[in-house]
């Protein structure tokens, strides 16, 4: 049986050496729990189902069967990003599933933020079930469960969002190789087990995705400017040695339009806000003093490369009073 309590006398994770170690236990547990049949995990491409993958690769090969559910707001680059490492570098047994028209069908005039969350995951629960069901021999579902989640569920904090809303009959035994770990023992492990760094230290990124930065109801044009714009801030945060200093960074894009004015013309278009924020824990924030140079050439790049916006604000707000996520 696997253990899922963190021993209090536990040693934190914090060398390659430790975390070989934990990987070597690891292994030998999950072959003798599962033995012969076969484990689904929803991979993501999040820190978390990303280490839990490379952990049960390591273990059971292609016994493990992962699922990706592409829904179509994921950020620029990741569902191909899941493809490369997992099924090019690792030798997965990967399914991808391109979800993108389902969910965007569903979500269309959609513009309270509470229904968009709700539709969001009921309907990744119903794909990732269709494609559990045309799956056999599977005994097991793995997760990326980390010992905060069980802390915090625990205290009443927040629902342990794993397993929940799967249908009766896929309610399979569980597999959770990283539920004993905090947060930066998942990325050691990671690291110690080939994951890229760009997959190991990604900032956190929220479940549903850009449907929460994308606000009222999400249209397709409004999406891409949202993921492209991203794209431009993340790859001008990396240029300029602020991606692994500042917590977590993205932009979003309102259901409102301005007028401006672009090659002489009048341009009725979207505005791009642009948050970076610092925190520890979440619960408060404090706002990234961004160089007024690198924020006037990305909204130069932002006006310029995305198609349909016109302006670039920055959110001057902390936590509170603002949230990190606008929604
Ligand atoms: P707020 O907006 O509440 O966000 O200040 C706090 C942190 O939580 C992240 N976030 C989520 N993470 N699933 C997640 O795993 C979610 O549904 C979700 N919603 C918000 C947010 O990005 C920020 O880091």
């Amino acid at each position: 049986m696997p253990v899922l309590v963190r021993p209090e006398n536990m040693e934190r994770i914090t060398t390659p050496a430790l975390a070989e170690r934990f990987i070597e236990e690891q292994i030998a547990d999950i072959r003798a729990y599962v033995g012969d049949k076969k484990v689904l995990l929803a991979l993501s491409g999040g820190v978390d189902s990303s280490v839990v993958a490379a952990l049960l690769i390591r273990a059971i090969g292609r016994q493990l069967v992962c699922v990706h559910v592409n829904h179509g707001l994921l950020r620029k680059g990741e569902p191909e990003q899941v493809i490369r490492v997992f099924r090019g570098e690792m030798d997965a047994n990967l399914i991808y599933v391109d979800a993108v028209d389902r969910f965007l069908d569903k979500l269309k005039g959609v513009s309270d933020p509470e229904k968009k969350r709700r539709i969001i995951g009921g309907e990744f629960i119903e794909v990732f079930a269709e494609e559990a069901r045309k799956l056999e021999g599977i005994g097991f579902l793995a997760q990326g469960t980390i010992w905060p989640d069980i802390l915090e569920s625990d205290a009443g904090i927040k629902a342990h969002h794993n397993a929940g809303g799967l249908p009766e009959d896929l309610k399979f035994s569980l597999v959770e190789p990283v539920r004993i770990l905090f947060k930066d023992e998942v990325r050691v492990v990671g690291k110690a087990l080939g994951l890229p760094d760009g997959m190991v230290y990604r900032q956190p990124f929220p479940g549903p995705g850009l449907g929460v930065r994308c606000l009222g109801a999400i249209t397709r044009d409004r999406l891409e400017a949202v993921r492209e714009s991203d794209a431009i801030l993340r790859e001008e945060f990396d240029k300029n040695g602020l991606a692994g200093k500042v917590w977590q960074y993205f932009t979003i894009i309102p259901d409102v339009r301005s007028v401006g004015v672009k090659d002489g013309k009048r341009s009725d278009e979207w505005p791009v806000i642009i948050r970076a924020v610092n925190t520890r824990d979440a619960m408060t924030a404090t706002v990234e003093d961004v160089p007024f140079a690198l924020l006037s050439h990305i909204t130069d790049r932002i006006t310029h490369e995305v198609k349909g916006v016109n302006r670039v604000l920055y959110d001057l707000t902390p936590k509170p009073t603002g949230t990190i996520e606008w929604e």
